[in-house]
C-alpha cells in the first residue's frame, strides 16, 4: 500500500505517525510535509493548494490512498480531483467542505435544519451591516463568509470596533473574496468543545473530545492563534452533553448534509460552545483541528487507515472505532511574536528519547539539522491515566526542548483541571 497524506503541519504529522501503525502501509508520501514529518513519510515539495500537481503526483506514483488534511485543498475540490482519476482519498467532496468554506452556508443550513447555533444576519453589502450596527446589541461577533487563515471572526465589545471589522472586511479587503459576505452573529458565552468526528455520510461516530486554547498569551490573553494547545478528553463534555449533542448537532447535521445532496464523508469537526441554553454549534470544519488531532489520534485504540477506509467505503456502522480511556495533553511551542511576525531558522534541539513525542508543525531541515519555519513550530505530546499527569509530562518534554525565541503558554490544561462540572 502507498499513501498520499495532503498538507504539511502537526496535525499532518500525527496523522502520519497514527497511519504508520498499519503494517500493510509500505510507504508514505507528504505533499509538502515539512523538515520533521520527513523522519516519517518521504515528502515531496508540492504544495497543499496545487490540486493539478497533486493530482498527477498521485497518478504518477500509483497511490492506493489519499488522505487531503487541510482546509483549503477541500474547499477547492481536492477530493473530487483525485476520485476523479481513481484515487480513493480520505476528506469530503468540494460540495460538502462548503460546511466549512462559507460561514452563510453553514449558518443557513443549521437555520433551515433547526441545529441550535448562535441567532445570526447575513449581510453583503457594507452600508447595511454598518446600519445594523448602529442597533445591534454588543458585545457582537462578525465573521468573514470564506476561510481567512482562521483569522475571519472578530468578537467587537464595542459597536465602534464592529463597524471597523465590517470596513475591513466588506471595504478594504482584507481577507479578499472571502469577506464578499459577512455573518453578524449573538455573542455567546460558555466552555467550548472541540469534537471530531468519523462519518461516512450515514453513520457518525464522534472521537474522544478534546478543548483547544486559541490565545496566544497565558489565561486566553492576547490574538487569536491557530492554537497553543490542547487536551483530551474535555471535561465539560460529560455523558449527558454527548448525548444532547448526537440528538441535537451530529446527526441532525449528517442529516442535513445528505438532504442537500451533499453527503459529508471524512472527519467533520464540531466547535461547541456550552452555554446556559443548551450546547450550540459555534463552528463546523471539514477537516482533522490543529492541535485536537495531536491529543484526537495519539488516544484512538483502533487503527487509523481501517477506520479511514471504512469512512470512505460506506462501511463505518460495521466497524469498531475505539478510543483508549486515557488523558493526552498538547503544548504548542511557538516562534516569538507569533501569530503576527516572527523570525525563523533557528535550530531545534530534541533529545532522542522523546523525539517520537513531538509532533513537527513549522520546520525545515537545512544541512540535516532542524530549523524553525514557522509560527507553531513543535506540539509536544503526552498521554498518562490522568489529565494532571499527560500536563505534566508534557510540560516537562518542553523544558527539555530548545529553540532561540521559543515561546509557550504555561496554562494549557488548566482550566480543564479546574472544571467544575
Ligand atoms: P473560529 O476562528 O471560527 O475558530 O472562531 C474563533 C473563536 O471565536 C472560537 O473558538 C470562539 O472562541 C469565538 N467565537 C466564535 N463565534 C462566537 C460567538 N458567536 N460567541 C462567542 N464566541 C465566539
Ligand atoms: N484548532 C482549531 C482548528 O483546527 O480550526
Amino acid at each position: 500500500m502507498k499513501l498520499m497524506v495532503v498538507g504539511g503541519g502537526g496535525r499532518e504529522h500525527a496523522i502520519i505517525k497514527k497511519l504508520k501503525e498499519n503494517k500493510e502501509i509500505e510507504k508514505i508520501y507528504a505533499l509538502p510535509g515539512n523538515g520533521g514529518i520527513a523522519a516519517d513519510a518521504e515528502c515531496v515539495p508540492v504544495g497543499a493548494t496545487d490540486i493539478d500537481s497533486i493530482v498527477k503526483f498521485a497518478v504518477e506514483n500509483a497511490i492506493d490512498y489519499a488522505v487531503v488534511a487541510p482546509d483549503d485543498p477541500l474547499v477547492l475540490g481536492c477530493v473530487d480531483a483525485l476520485e476523479e482519476k481513481g484515487t480513493p482519498c480520505f476528506g469530503p467532496r468540494k460540495n460538502a467542505a462548503i460546511i466549512e468554506g462559507s460561514k452563510v452556508f453553514s449558518k443557513n443550513l443549521m437555520k433551515k435544519y433547526g441545529i441550535p447555533t448562535a441567532a445570526y444576519e447575513v449581510f453583503d453589502n457594507a452600508e447595511q451591516a454598518l446600519e445594523y450596527l448602529e442597533t445591534a446589541p454588543v458585545p457582537t461577533v462578525i465573521k468573514a463568509d470564506g476561510l481567512a487563515l482562521g483569522k475571519g471572526v472578530i468578537i467587537a465589545d464595542t459597536r465602534e470596533k464592529a463597524k471597523q471589522a465590517v470596513i475591513s472586511i466588506m471595504k478594504d479587503k482584507q481577507f479578499g473574496d472571502s469577506g464578499n459576505q459577512i455573518v453578524i452573529e449573538e455573542f455567546l458565552t460558555g466552555p467550548e468543545v472541540s469534537v471530531l468526528s468519523f462519518t461516512d455520510g450515514e453513520t457518525v461516530v464522534p472521537m474522544i473530545s478534546s478543548m483547544d486554547h486559541k490565545r496566544a498569551g497565558d489565561y486566553d490573553t492576547g490574538l487569536n492563534t491557530g492554537g497553543m494547545g490542547t487536551v483530551a478528553p474535555n471535561p465539560y463534555y460529560t455523558e449527558a452533553v454527548a448525548e444532547e449533542c448526537m440528538n441535537k448537532i451530529f446527526l441532525p447535521t449528517i442529516r442535513a448534509m445528505k438532504a442537500e445532496g451533499r453527503p459529508f464523508k471524512g472527519c467533520l469537526y464540531f466547535g461547541l460552545m456550552i452555554t446556559r441554553d443548551g450546547v450550540k454549534v459555534i463552528e463546523y470544519n471539514c477537516r482533522f483541528g490543529d492541535p485536537e488531532t495531536q491529543v484526537v489520534l495519539p488516544l484512538l485504540k483502533s487503527d487509523l487507515f481501517t477506520v479511514m477506509r471504512a469512512v470512505t467505503d460506506g462501511k463505518l456502522a460495521e466497524t469498531p472505532v475505539e478510543f483508549d480511556d486515557k488523558c493526552a495533553a498538547c503544548v504548542i511551542m511557538a516562534s516569538e511574536g507569533y501569530p503576527v511576525k516572527y523570525e525563523k531558522g533557528y535550530e531545534i534541539t530534541i533529545p532522542e528519547q522523546i523525539a517520537d513525542k513531538v509532533f513537527v508543525a513549522g520546520a525545515a531541515l537545512k544541512e540535516g539539522k532542524l530549523v524553525t519555519s514557522g509560527g507553531r513550530v513543535l506540539g509536544v505530546t503526552a498521554v498518562a491515566d490522568t489529565l494532571g499527569k499527560a500536563i505534566d509530562n508534557s510540560y516537562y518534554m518542553v523544558g527539555q526542548i530548545h529553540f532561540d525565541n521559543a515561546f509557550y503558554r504555561h496554562d494549557i490544561g488548566k482550566r480543564a483541571m479546574e472544571a467544575e462540572i
